[in-house]
């Protein structure tokens, strides 16, 4: 391996016909899988084969209707939240195809309950052998809300203060079972030692949770935990409790920024400046020559309908701003969803001064989602010149076309990246979290 820094590598998905492209689906060449098993396990079989440290699904917990207020223009065209499939059974179908993949999956500390997730973390940790990993969010919206008995989504940080209250009791809840609790003694018939399993009886502000957990400590004790929201409260949660944050900065001015802004909240959180690594999204496009790596982006925005973008950006932001004229801009959008995504989106044109038009279309073709476009070794250049610039430690590999993308990235921008020194060519026997903090 080369002396400079390898490079961390996740794929993002989403389990519906759109990513953060939304011209995933209208792929002409071919049909994309999103509803089927196999389409999973192959996309998971690709993915180790290039060697990534993980997969990871993002998860949302309702259509969008904010647009207009109603879902009208999100199912007519397909938007993010128009079809999402449950993220852990596709990770567990991923788990069975696969032996090093690590497997990440959003769930919300918002609209779930700590002991149930603890149980499905520690259960996908059991099964895939130490690769699970847990994007925690406190979700978006009141449509969400809606279909978990609230009437409105809570507030910003409120969000996070519960969030704070749910990590402390799912820590709890994995720490229950000593790591060698579990005797599995045939001969003599016993099972674990009563006396290693513990109760946590957790009585707090929002969650009342007595325990002790029903399944014994994981391989890794832990899911490792992702963290993406990018507001002042978001990354300061993030410094406290993430081993890995997503970030979307659509410039690279941004993603710099970004990454120092974390360092000053890690060191201010007690915790070791690179305690847990940057991933950034970045949306590739490869091809034999530059202009073919042109042309395959511009089919894949000449299919993308601009209005479905404002419909996931109405979600996103939890408004309805369909009254705003076309030619007005975006920073008269009222958000109460995410304050991260917003801030990047004002950040695009000069003073907050990119259109409503302008904003569908960028929604729609990645939410902002900064490209890498060019041959294979154009793109496996501009990758190592983020990671040499000190602006990421990694990406998060958002695809414009399923399974196209990241087939084309493996064969073609992983070799390089090999060759280079700045990516493994072998897994080692590590799990998800000692890949992530050893030596890529
Ligand atoms: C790569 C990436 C993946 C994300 N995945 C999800 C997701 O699956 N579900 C979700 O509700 N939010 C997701 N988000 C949004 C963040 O979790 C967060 O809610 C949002 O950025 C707002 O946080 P903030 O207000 O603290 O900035 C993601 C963001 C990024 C950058």
């Amino acid at each position: 391996m080369s002396s400079q820094k390898s490079m961390h590598l996740c794929a993002f998905l989403c389990a519906g016909p759109v990513s953060h492209s939304h011209a995933i689906w209208r792929n002409p060449a071919h049909e994309t899988g999103f509803l089927r098993g196999d389409f999973y396990v192959e996309l998971a079989r690709t993915l180790e084969r290039g060697k990534f440290d993980f997969v990871f699904l993002a998860d949302r917990l309702a259509i969008a209707d904010q647009y207009g207020n109603s879902s009208e223009t999100g199912l007519r065209y397909g938007d993010q939240d128009a079809t999402r499939l449950d993220p852990i059974p596709i990770l567990g179908l991923m788990a069975a195809a696969t032996k090093h993949l690590g497997l990440g999956a959003t769930r919300s500390t918002t609209y779930g309950t700590p002991y149930s997730l603890a149980r499905e973390m520690a259960t996908l940790d059991h099964i895939s052998g130490g690769r699970a990993a847990w994007n925690v969010v406190t979700s978006m919206n009141d449509s969400e809300a809606m279909n978990y008995s609230a009437a409105r989504h809570l507030k910003h940080d409120e969000r996070y203060d519960r969030a704070d209250e749910f990590m402390e009791v799912t820590f709890k809840l994995w720490d229950s079972w000593e790591p060698d609790a579990l005797v599995l003694d045939r001969a003599n018939g016993i099972y674990a030692d009563p006396t290693k399993v513990h109760y946590v009886n957790h009585v707090g502000k929002n969650f009342q949770v007595r325990g002790p957990l029903n399944i014994p400590s994981s391989p890794q004790q832990r899911p490792v935990i992702i963290q993406a929201g990018s507001s002042g409260r978001g990354k300061r949660f993030a410094a406290r409790w993430s081993e890995v944050i997503f970030a979307l900065q659509p410039t690279m001015a941004r993603m710099k920024d970004f990454r120092n802004s974390i360092r000053a909240e890690l060191a201010d959180a007690g915790r070791p400046e690179d305690a847990s690594k940057v991933l950034m999204a970045i949306m590739p496009f490869v091809g034999t020559s530059r202009s073919e790596a042109e042309e395959k982006r511009d089919l894949h925005d000449s299919l993308v309908v601009p209005q479905v973008g404002l419909s996931t950006l109405a979600a996103h932001s939890n408004s309805d701003f369909s009254s705003l004229a076309l030619d007005a801009t975006v920073s008269e959008i009222e958000s109460t969803g995410s304050q991260g995504n917003m801030a990047a989106l004002r950040s695009i044109a000069p003073g907050g001064s990119l259109t409503i038009a302008e904003a569908g279309r960028v929604y729609g073709s990645g939410v902002m989602c900064p490209r890498s476009v060019g041959t294979a070794k154009d793109v496996a250049e501009h990758l190592l010149s983020i990671i040499d610039d000190d602006a990421a430690d990694g990406f998060v590999l958002s695809p414009a076309f399923l399974p196209d993308s990241f087939q084309d990235f493996v064969e073609h921008v992983v070799p390089i990246l090999q060759k280079s020194g700045r990516l493994r060519r072998e897994y080692g026997t590590e799990t998800l979290r000692g890949r992530l903090a050893g030596h890529a």
